[in-house]
């Protein structure tokens, strides 16, 4: 079993309409999710990287929004074209 050295969460939290704001309702996080997974395995950096969906991390506005663990980094208010420079910064 290979335990990664890094994860990244990606929060897909969606809440209704009228809630307040979340990352999947009015961010397509899983999406960018999906783009991130899938750069990931192209770059064969499975399985020392984990891309991995999570809840609401608290920060909400302004989404979507990432925590890579352990750096301790935030990713926020990202899009498709910000995928490849995420990608770049987890090789890092
Ligand atoms: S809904 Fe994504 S951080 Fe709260």
């Amino acid at each position: 079993m290979t335990v990664p050295e890094k994860l990244l969460f990606v929060c897909i939290n969606s809440r209704l309409p009228g809630a307040k704001e979340s990352c999947g309702r009015e961010h397509a996080s899983e999406d960018l999710l999906r783009a991130l997974k899938d750069g990931v395995k192209k770059r064969g950096l499975k399985p020392q990287i984990r891309v991995t969906r999570t809840g609401c991390l608290g920060v909400c506005h302004d989404g979507p929004h990432a925590y890579l663990a352990p750096e301790g980094r935030w990713f926020h208010a990202f899009g498709m074209e910000d995928v490849e420079n995420i990608l770049d910064g987890l090789e890092v």
